[in-house]
């Protein structure tokens, strides 16, 4: 058929690609998917990962990575959204209906209980709070469907008491979903831990962290062992119109590469850091859960058998210092820069006020304004001295 040059252009011939090895994949990158002919579009199925039909189903870039993902945190599935937020949101909706109990670790990352508590008062579900290093506060009615867990949790750093809150979620049937952001699926495997060979169910990742490692892209994912559950997700995912961009997903495959060297440094840093801020004299407590003397430190030891931890520190400030000194002291801090996230090149730095962060009571934390370092790429010691001069502002 003789073409008109506009035509060309669009239809212009295209060779099948010769078998050529590459040290990255190619990237595809789709909305329309062209189907060879009608047999295959009425013959497609929406639970197979091959049957590729829309974009948002997925191409073979993004179920390439989901396939790496799975296999880092030791799952079988994995699911991929655009952010770590929008990962646990996926699971929230999933699984979650009207009249049902939810329980979520008081140090759960926040906006996560923003959201379930935006359930609970627009769709009737019931959120209940618990001490993450007291399975006993975690008390489920027979209406219990999702227990949420994350390890260390958000800001205070504690590790909760993994083996026995997994063990009585399971006891009653109710579903067990980790946020495994600090983890990483490095720090310990999810689907198998402790000597007891416990699993949870579902983990959720905030692949903007670690695997994207540059502090550019946002991305999460949902990894389960079990198929049901998968394709309940995939399910959800898709009425959602859940999905990710294959260039974002290529950088995320790119950095993959070096994720356990990068993780590797941050905790080795993060680990001098914490001896030299325990003997500061205007911290009135250090946060970090390896550290033998942290309240948390058997539930870490239990589950991270390899002694990993990742490359965050918390420290709580004497009380005497207000919130405007603590103000003073972050903005003086030259290469720890003021921003939220963490897990890329550049040491960050926040500031909390626990007070509004918290709703039960920890005797283990002081009061005082709460500043988390985040540790980069940068060498341990200048970040030591960075401190050290910012700290002097209070004197
Ligand atoms: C523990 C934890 N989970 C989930 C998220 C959400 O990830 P994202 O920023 O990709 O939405 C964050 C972000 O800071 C986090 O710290």
């Amino acid at each position: 058929m003789k073409k008109n040059r506009q035509t060309q252009l669009i239809h212009a011939p295209r060779k099948a690609p010769q078998s050529i090895h590459t040290v990255q994949p190619a990237v595809y990158r789709a909305s329309t998917i062209i189907f060879n002919n009608t047999n295959a579009l009425f013959n497609r199925h929406w639970s197979d990962d091959y049957d590729y039909s829309y974009g948002t189903h997925g191409t073979p870039t993004t179920f390439n990575l989901a396939d790496q993902i799975a296999q880092l945190e030791g799952g079988e599935y994995c699911l991929l959204a655009p952010s770590g937020l929008s990962a646990i949101n996926l699971v929230n909706s999933c699984f979650l209906s009207h009249g049902d109990e939810v329980w979520v670790a008081d140090n759960i990352y926040g906006p996560n209980m923003e959201h379930l508590r935006n359930l609970q008062t627009r769709y009737g579900i019931c959120v209940k709070v618990y001490n993450p290093l007291d399975v006993h506060s975690f008390q489920p009615s027979e209406k219990a469907k999702l227990l949420w867990l994350e390890a260390a949790g958000s800001v205070t750093l504690e590790f909760p008491d993994l083996v026995a809150l997994v063990k009585k979620a399971q006891a009653q049937n109710i579903l067990t979903a980790l946020d495994n952001t600090w983890g990483a699926g490095l720090a310990f495997n999810a689907f198998d831990f402790s000597d007891a060979h416990l699993s949870v169910d579902l983990t959720v990742h905030a692949l903007t962290k670690y695997p994207s490692g540059g502090g550019d892209i946002l991305m999460g994912s949902v990894v389960t062992r079990d198929k049901a559950l998968h394709h309940q997700l995939f399910r959800m995912h898709a009425l959602q119109g859940i999905s990710v961009s294959g260039d974002d997903v290529a950088q995320v495959q790119r950095s993959l590469a070096s994720m356990q060297l990068r993780y590797e440094a941050q905790s080795h840093s993060a680990l001098k850091l914490l001896d030299w801020l325990k003997q500061q004299a205007k911290f009135s407590q250090v946060l970090h859960p390896a550290d033998p003397d942290n309240i948390s430190h058997s539930y870490w030891q239990a589950v991270c058998q390899e002694q990993h931890s990742a490359g965050l520190v918390s420290v709580i400030f004497d009380a005497k210092y207000s919130l405007q000194d603590i103000r003073q002291f972050c903005d003086a801090l030259q290469l720890f820069k003021l921003g939220f996230s963490w897990g890329g090149p550049v040491s960050l730095v926040m500031l909390y006020e626990l007070q509004h962060m918290r709703s039960l009571e920890h005797t283990h934390l002081q009061s005082g304004i709460l500043v988390r370092f985040c540790i980069g790429l940068e060498d341990s010691q200048d970040l030591i001295q960075d401190i050290q001069q910012a700290l002097s502002v209070l004197d």
